[in-house]
């Protein structure tokens, strides 16, 4: 009893599924009726869209109960008006929609090629009606077996698997076409196609007219549709074979509803079913613009956006019609500027004497130039070769001189495939993202033109950089020469010259004359080390300088450049006596300057007074000729590296010497910057591109030097200046006043400048321009000397380097330095990481 209930059960249940998915030859589905899919995914019926009355056969998402979006339409064209619709297999096997009422067929589906024997309807879960034999009943996904189905004949909506394209053994071309409105199901304006000439392409036609190019298959999107992209969600195909060339998508999630539909603006839209809300979402539409119109610029020419106007010839074409082009009437196009040199029949000889596939250029030819993410032009034209390389590619183009442009069919992996264009370049434009490369061939010449306009000086620096090289070789050579004389003549001459021109000390008169080097006798410790004074048995003082152990040179080399060092002679130099090179102790021994040095004045309330502005300019220029002798007159070319007060001392007339020179590094004459790992100097004095980046040259010894000047005229340090209106350094003060027009204020009370303001002015005026942020903007020492001693007019100052302490390093950031607790100013020379 159970079980016969059971079975009678069961199989209401199994006749119910198959009379519900299912139309079988005799039955009729009558307006009211439903037919489901059998995984209940979608449902078949009639409906009546929006407010009309008129009764259409469609198929829709089952889940779809409130909006009923459908998505294909049986009689789109013919409505029927009352509810009398019937649907049934006639007996040709054919399936017919007929109006009960007067026998009227509204819509049939086409003839199959071949008669089937018993045929059935039926609506499969992909959305899909199909007809065929009943004997093909469990093999629903095999479409040879079909003799009839819907997807062949689209609506507005592209379901998952649908294809639109064209098949090229029975000449069907399925595509998209819009309704009329949003409540007329009915052929509207828009067919969304793929356009087999060529290399096909997806286009959206209104009426017969081609609105916008898709543009052609990549391998991944569309060109002209880079929205539509594969996401971890789908998949989008493209087949092209000799049978056939069609796109679909495919979802990898059957339970994710999607669809994509033409909309009645010609607008595709893609939407995805939200579960939790029970409606569609549209996830993306395809947004164009202005230059997706198709062909807007007229041929050869490009579409950019962001340009207005947003049509332009492509680079080496001028428009045809300059006139019209000025009106903003683009449809005439572009033509070359310079014809090509390959003429038809002679081309091909050309280019196989040059080699052309190797080189981007080709002389006495035609080359190519590079466009980066574009959408390639219309490809209704192009040969095209899936399998050829690029390189291959731009060799058939070279080598056929009809070919105008190149470019890879397939972007996926690096490029692969190959399209060339022989007709005019049609819509291109320029894409944000998802764009290709497109070669477009060129006359040589004209690729030359448009080298020199994107690098107009590059020739200059090729031939600048030649003309360097070529000197730099010669400097070297002559350098070296001159090198191998000099040393040739010292050891010919042995070691009495060395002898008498650089007298030697030894360690036992040097420690005599120091109180064995006692604390007493320091004057003062610098970069390199502690300085004593002495006092020779012969009555003579001298300054001892004794250098710090650990400088890795060899004792030889030491001598050799002690000796350059003693040949630096110079009144405002102080003067090299000789040396002391024994137990590895190294001193330099120096004639004393009783005065001290530059700081123990300028800093000072009181001993400032001795300074007057007629001393200070002295002291100025006096800097001034002994840095430019270091860095021009001398034989070697020195850069002192550690310029300031305390490296300024004073003789009894209070001319100043510089002092320490030579001593961070001398080179050859040649050099004019260099870098280095160790920097040595003193904050407060160091220039912005050698503390920071270990840069030094002649420059950043001017900088020191408009310090120095700065400092001597205001009294102050530059480091450690505080005041109580901003946080500038002295150099951010000075600049600020100057800017303010009130840089009298900078000049300390001491200077009784009344009688010199203009004078002191333009010291003030130079300082700042030796303190300027760029070391090219500096003026090298010639200049200064010069702009002191003259009453020219000075240019403008820009912005001076570190003008505020709080943009310098911090000195606890040096990872070695020398400190004194002597002096607060403290010489450092620290180890860059480099
Ligand atoms: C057509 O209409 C007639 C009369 O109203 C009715 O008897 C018949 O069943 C209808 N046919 C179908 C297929 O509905
Ligand atoms: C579109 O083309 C077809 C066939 O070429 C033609 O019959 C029809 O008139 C054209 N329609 C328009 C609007 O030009
Ligand atoms: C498919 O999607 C549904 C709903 O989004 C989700 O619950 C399910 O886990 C997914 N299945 C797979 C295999 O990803
Ligand atoms: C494409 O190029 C390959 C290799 O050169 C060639 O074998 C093939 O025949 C070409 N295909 C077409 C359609 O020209
Ligand atoms: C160049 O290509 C055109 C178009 O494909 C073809 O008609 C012509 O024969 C080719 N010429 C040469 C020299 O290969
Ligand atoms: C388009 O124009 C913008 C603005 O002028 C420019 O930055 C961009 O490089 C242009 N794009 C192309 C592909 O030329």
């Amino acid at each position: 009893m159970l079980l016969v209930i059971y079975f009678l059960l069961f199989s209401f249940v199994r006749i119910a599924a198959t009379t519900l998915d299912t139309i079988a030859l005799g039955q009729f589905i009558r307006d009211g009726q439903i037919v489901v899919s059998a995984g209940e995914v979608f449902e078949m019926g009639f409906f009546s869209p929006g407010k009309l009355r008129s009764r259409y056969l469609g198929i829709w998402y089952k889940r779809d109960t409130t909006d009923r979006s459908v998505v294909w339409v049986a009689n789109r064209d013919t409505p029927i008006s009352d509810s009398s619709g019937v649907l049934s297999i006639s007996g040709e096997g054919i399936l017919v929609l007929m109006v009960n009422s007067s026998n009227d067929i509204v819509w049939s589906s086409s003839k199959a090629s071949r008669a089937p024997q018993n045929p059935v309807a039926v609506l499969l879960d992909s959305g899909n009606l199909v007809l065929k034999d009943d004997h093909d009943d469990n093999d629903n996904n095999n479409p040879d077996k079909f003799l009839w189905q819907s997807f062949d004949y689209p609506s507005d909506t592209l379901l998952p698997r649908m294809k639109i394209g064209r098949n090229f053994v029975t000449g069907l071309d399925s595509f998209l076409s819009s309704w009329k409105s949003a409540d007329d199901p009915s052929q509207g304006d828009f067919t969304l196609w793929i356009d087999p000439e060529g290399f096909p392409q997806m286009v959206l036609k209104m009426g017969n007219s081609t609105q916008i190019r898709l543009g052609s298959w990549n391998g991944l999107h569309f060109t002209g549709l880079p929205q539509l992209k594969p996401n971890p969600d789908n998949t989008l195909v493209f087949v092209l074979n000799e049978k056939e060339v069609y796109h679909k998508y495919e979802i990898r999630n059957s339970s994710l509803l999607v669809r994509l539909v033409l909309d009645p603006f010609g607008i595709v839209e893609r939407f995805t079913w939200r579960y939790r809300t029970s409606s569609w979402a549209q996830i993306n539409a395809v947004v164009l613009d202005g230059c997706d119109n198709y062909a807007l610029c007229g041929s050869n020419a490009g579409c950019n956006i962001s340009n207005t106007p947003q049509c332009e010839c492509l680079t080496g074409f001028v428009p045809k019609s300059l006139g019209e082009w000025n009106q903003l009437d683009w449809s005439g196009g572009c033509v070359r500027r310079m014809p090509l040199n390959c003429k038809n029949g002679d081309g091909f000889l050309k280019y196989e004497a040059v080699k052309l596939p190797d080189t981007l250029n080709c002389k006495n030819g035609d080359g190519f130039l590079k466009y980066e993410a574009v959408k390639l032009p219309d490809t209704s034209y192009v040969w095209f070769n899936k399998s050829i390389s690029l390189i291959e590619c731009k060799k058939s183009c070279s080598n056929n001189c009809s070919c105008i442009a190149y470019a890879s069919l397939d972007v996926r992996e690096g490029g692969s495939g190959c399209l060339l264009w022989f007709r005019d370049l049609i819509d291109i434009r320029e894409l944000a993202e998802g764009g290709q490369d497109l070669y477009i061939r060129m006359a040589v010449s004209e690729l030359d033109n448009i080298e020199a306009r994107r690098h107009p000086n590059k020739k200059k620096q090729v031939i600048i950089i030649v003309t360097c090289i070529i000197s730099a070789i010669f400097g070297v050579l002559v350098f070296g020469w001159i090198v191998y004389m000099w040393k040739k003549k010292l050891r010919s001459q042995g070691s009495r010259k060395d002898d008498t021109e650089l007298p030697i000390y030894d360690l036992n008169s040097v420690a005599d004359a120091t109180n064995n080097f006692s604390n007493k006798n320091m004057l003062g410790e610098g970069g390199f080390g502690p300085v004593y004074k002495g006092t020779l048995m012969d009555g003579q003082e001298i300054a001892v300088k004794r250098l710090s152990k650990c400088s890795g040179q060899g004792m030889e080399e030491f001598k050799n450049e002690v000796v350059l060092i003693a040949k630096l002679q110079h009144r405002n130099l102080v003067k090299l006596l000789g040396c002391c090179t024994e137990k590895d102790e190294r001193m330099l021994i120096y004639e004393y300057m009783p005065n001290q040095s530059l700081d123990y004045f300028i800093f000072d309330i009181t001993r400032r007074e001795i300074l007057d502005w007629s001393k200070c300019i002295q002291i100025i220029r006096g800097i001034a000729r002994g840095l430019l002798y270091l860095h021009q007159d001398s034989r070697l070319r020195i850069i002192h590296r550690d310029l300031k007060a305390s490296n300024v001392l004073l003789d009894n007339d209070m001319n100043p010497k510089i002092s320490d020179f030579g001593l961070a590094r001398s080179f050859g004459g040649d050099q004019t910057e260099a870098e280095t790992n160790r920097v040595v100097g003193t904050y407060g004095y160091m220039s912005p591109e050698y503390t920071i980046d270990g840069i030094f040259s002649v420059k950043s010894d001017v900088y020191s030097f408009g310090v120095l000047v700065l400092e001597i005229i205001s009294g102050k340090r530059n480091r450690g200046f505080c005041h109580s209106d901003h946080n500038l350094n002295l150099l951010g003060h000075a600049w600020r006043l100057w800017n303010e027009e009130r840089a009298v204020e900078l000049i300390d009370k001491s200077l009784d400048y009344s009688a010199a303001s203009s004078e002191i002015l333009r010291y003030i005026h130079v300082g700042l321009l030796c303190v300027q942020q760029g070391p090219e903007d500096r003026p090298n020492m010639s200049t200064v000397v010069l702009m002191l001693g003259s009453e020219g007019s000075l240019p403008q100052p820009k912005q001076p380097g570190f003008f505020s302490e709080r943009n310098m390093p911090e000195s606890d950031s040096s990872s070695s330095k020398h400190l004194s607790s002597s002096t607060n100013e403290v010489t450092i020379s620290l180890l860059q990481p480099r």
